[in-house]
């Protein structure tokens, strides 16, 4: 159905890009159904991943900021993702930045975006969630802090959202690393990492879900390795690499797609390169991953998990198909059974 969108693309393309994404999402929520349009079929035992006690049963998950609200979990579970991570969740409802906030680079499949957290607030999106059909697929949350909560106060904010949502979500992520909230990145320094953390002990204790970080590709390298002992420290699940990339001379707010995917590369490697010992510990790769080849690159370090927003805008459903394929043909080459023995085996793998 790669024509199907081919079309819908062209058309969507004349209009603003905020406003397409609301009138999708709206179209997604009120007839999931439509995910059929893309389906195919698709044995998913047989690309099945054990993370953390969670089964993904396709390894692409959809990243954070497409379904902020959880108001299509039903049409995007049903498409193949393996995961859907719903937010950046606030616990008040947040009307997010001026419009104009979101921009496309079509030449260069990329977008840029001031969204600034604009979400529905915890508790209607924890009910939108707790309602959803999700059809058998992991459905994380990914948390943030309200612009107006201080810095004193923010690792309460976080506290509160994982206190709210680790009942109804698979996993959870706190974000500290979108470039649209004044100040926010400033949570990525180590001590008040060390305080979201703290704050979160007793919630982990009482629920326990696993707990990833998602961090900025914009940090200096000494940074970089603070966030990850942090994430080390706190026994934290995993990684997300990266958000967006503040390029100032394209405007305000973070680049996505392809312009972001050599920084987001370069993060990733030095991340891989810290945690591959920390057998709980995951790398989950977004950042301008558009193509088999860089989902290929992530398995070959060490990765498993990977997750699109940009190159979904622009390849539409069919991306997922295209991945698939791929892996069909390397598990043939290869002579394995499952995605799960070609990632045991990744080293001496062929391409
Ligand atoms: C319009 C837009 C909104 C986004 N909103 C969020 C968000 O709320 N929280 C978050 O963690 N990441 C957000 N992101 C970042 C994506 O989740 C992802 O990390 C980033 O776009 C890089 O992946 P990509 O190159 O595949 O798009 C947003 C990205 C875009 C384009």
């Amino acid at each position: 159905m790669s024509a199907f969108y081919h079309v819908f693309k062209t058309i969507a393309f004349q209009f603003d890009p905020e406003f397409v994404h609301n009138f999708s999402l709206n179209l997604f929520e009120e007839i999931p159904l439509l995910a059929h349009l893309w389906n195919f079929p698709c044995d998913n035992s047989k690309y099945s991943l054990e993370i953390n006690g969670n089964t993904w049963d396709f390894p692409v998950g959809l990243a954070a900021g497409f379904d902020e609200n959880g108001k299509a979990i039903s049409f995007f579970t049903k498409l193949n993702f393996g995961a859907v991570e719903i937010g950046t969740v606030t616990p008040k409802f947040q009307i997010g930045n001026e419009k104009p906030r979101l921009w496309r680079y079509p030449g260069e499949e990329s977008l840029r975006n001031a969204m600034g957290f604009n979400n529905l607030g915890a508790e209607l999106v924890y009910q939108n969630i707790a309602g959803a059909n999700k059809n058998g697929k992991i459905v994380g949350v990914n948390i943030g802090k309200n612009k107006l909560t201080s810095r004193e106060n923010a690792a309460e904010d976080y506290q509160i959202l994982y206190d709210k949502f680790a009942g109804v979500v698979d996993y959870l992520v706190v974000n500290v690393s979108s470039p649209n909230t004044p100040g926010l990145r400033d949570l990525l320094g180590r001590e008040f990492l060390k305080e979201i953390f703290i704050g979160l002990e007793g919630g982990r204790k009482k629920n326990p879900k696993p707990l990833y970080l998602k961090i900025s590709p914009d940090q200096d390298f000494q940074h970089l390795k603070d966030t990850i002992e942090v994430a080390k420290e706190f026994g934290l699940s995993g990684i997300i690499a990266t958000n967006t990339t503040v390029m100032e001379a394209r405007g305000k707010g973070g680049i996505s797609g392809k312009l972001l995917r050599d920084k987001s590369r370069t993060v990733r490697k030095f991340v891989m390169d810290r945690i591959k010992e920390v057998d709980h510990m995951q790398m989950i790769a977004v950042g301008g991953i558009s193509t088999f080849d860089d989902i290929w690159e992530h398995w070959k370090a060490g990765g498993k998990l990977v997750q699109i927003y940009t190159s979904f805008v622009y390849k539409g459903p069919s991306i997922l198909l295209e991945f698939k394929n791929e892996i069909d043909r390397i598990l043939l080459k290869n002579k394995m059974n499952n995605l799960n023995e070609l990632l045991e085996n990744i080293k001496d793998a062929q391409r």
